[in-house]
């Protein structure tokens, strides 16, 4: 009857374990999937507004905009220590202050778009586009595998 016992509370706390294992790499994978989908949103609303930076529809562009801002903005804070993954490089974890940097870089193009866009300044904000799209292939040549 003890000997029950003991291998029920055996397979039961195996069960916890692996169910706990499986909730973890659950999480990892989720948060590897938001960054990804996070760049494809990236992606998807610089090209919706690269047609647009020369039509002064500024109240257009900045929907886009914020989008992009927020988007960027979470997207540096999903690279939390365990969740190397994807295409994600694991420079990332080994040099957090680069990738810290350029995401920093980044975040401050767009919001140098929103002044520009506030501005309704169609010369910088052209120029300060350029500036942003140039950040992409900066971080993914070291970042990105
Ligand atoms: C600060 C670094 C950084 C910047 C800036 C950056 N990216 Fe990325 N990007 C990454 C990393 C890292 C990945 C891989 C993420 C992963 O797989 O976990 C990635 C992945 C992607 C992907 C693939 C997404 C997927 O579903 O697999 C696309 C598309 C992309 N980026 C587009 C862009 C565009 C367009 C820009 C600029 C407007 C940009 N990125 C700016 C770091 C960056």
């Amino acid at each position: 009857m003890n000997f029950k016992i003991l291998a029920f509370l055996l397979l039961f706390s195996f069960i916890a374990a692996s169910h706990e294992i499986s909730i973890e790499d659950k999480n990892v994978e989720e948060i590897v999937k938001q960054r990804m989908s996070n760049m494809s949103k990236i992606k998807a609303y610089s090209t919706k507004m690269y047609p647009l930076t020369m039509s002064g529809e500024f109240e257009e562009i900045k929907k886009l905009n914020d989008k992009l801002l927020h988007a960027a903005q979470e997207f540096k804070l999903l690279f939390t220590e365990g969740t190397q993954g994807g295409k994600a490089s694991s420079l990332i974890w080994e040099d957090r202050e680069k990738f810290d940097l350029f995401n920093d870089n980044f975040i401050i193009s767009i919001e140098n778009i929103g002044k520009s866009i506030n501005n309704e300044d169609s010369v910088s904000l052209v120029e300060n586009f350029n500036i942003m799209a140039s950040n992409c292939g900066t971080c993914h040549k070291k970042f990105r595998n």
